[in-house]
């Protein structure tokens, strides 16, 4: 009885948490990054990610802007090792909330080395996943639920939230191959030897996050050829570029008044 009272507890905390941190992103604008840009690209594994990420970054470079490339978990020296515990072997036993605390020990350390210094130089940061992946993997693909992932994002992420967010959205089936292919038939690492129905649970989670979030989180059908995908991923990025610099002239306008 007081367990599930206490946990009832939690969960109206957690609620409230989430509730009051979304109004406030909205009261204040999409971008609290200061003078930088944050778009994360998201989705299970094999999905295309890396691929795309490094076009991305070669096509907004071409335009003139400073991109910052990174990825998680890793990004930092002691988030490369964090990742090595995290991705290593499947048969050292890691708990969810584990999996969970080692994830943000690794994201806190990314936020201060790279991605805020980043974003005060005014540059265009690129992240190969961040937060939303820790809702995807642990919340759903772990079955920890987005209560915990809440309470620990408020803690270690607070207002540096991604601006845009896109998930590249595959089915399992796809994805594995595509994993596996690239590994060479090794099934190497946790997240990969969980198979369909983790990847499943993974990929409903990313499309609550969109459904949730349709303004900041973009779901990119990743099934089609690179070419293709990317051609989507430059519209959207492209798009939201204009409606960023759109919102910041009218920010200056008003302050020059
Ligand atoms: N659209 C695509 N069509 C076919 N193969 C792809 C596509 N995108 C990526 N790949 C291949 O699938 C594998 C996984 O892609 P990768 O970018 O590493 O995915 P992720 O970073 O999401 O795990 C790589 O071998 C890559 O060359
Ligand atoms: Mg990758």
């Amino acid at each position: 009885m007081g367990a599930l009272r206490s946990c009832q507890t939690y969960f109206l905390i957690s609620t409230l948490v989430r509730r009051s941190a979304l109004r406030y992103t909205y009261r204040h604008g999409a971008s609290l990054n200061e003078r930088g840009l944050f778009i994360t690209l998201e989705g299970i594994d094999g999905a295309g990610k890396s691929t795309q990420l490094r076009q991305l970054a070669a096509w907004l470079r071409e335009q003139g802007h400073a991109v910052c490339v990174t990825r998680e978990p890793g990004g930092t020296r002691v988030g490369e090792r964090i990742r090595h515990i995290l991705l290593g072997s499947p048969s050292t036993p890691i708990t969810a909330l584990t999996e969970l605390l080692l994830m943000y020990a690794a994201r806190r350390q990314h936020l201060e080395e790279v991605i805020l210094p980043a974003l005060k130089r005014g540059e265009l940061v690129l992240s190969d996943r961040f937060n939303d992946a820790s809702f995807a993997y642990q919340g759903y693909g772990r079955k920890l639920g987005e209560g915990p992932v809440y309470l620990m994002d408020q803690l270690i992420c607070g207002r540096t939230q991604p601006d845009l967010t896109l998930v590249l959205d595959a089915p399992p089936r796809l994805t594995l191959a595509r994993a596996r292919k690239r590994s060479r038939g090794n099934h190497d690492g946790r997240f990969e030897e969980e198979g369909m129905t983790f990847q499943e649970r993974v990929r409903r989670g990313y499309l609550a996050i969109s459904r949730r979030e349709p303004g900041r989180v973009k779901i990119v059908p990743a099934g089609g050829s690179t070419v293709r995908v990317q051609q989507h991923i430059r519209e959207l990025v492209d798009a939201f570029m204009r409606r960023q610099m759109k919102r910041r002239a009218s920010r200056r306008s008003i302050v020059r008044g």
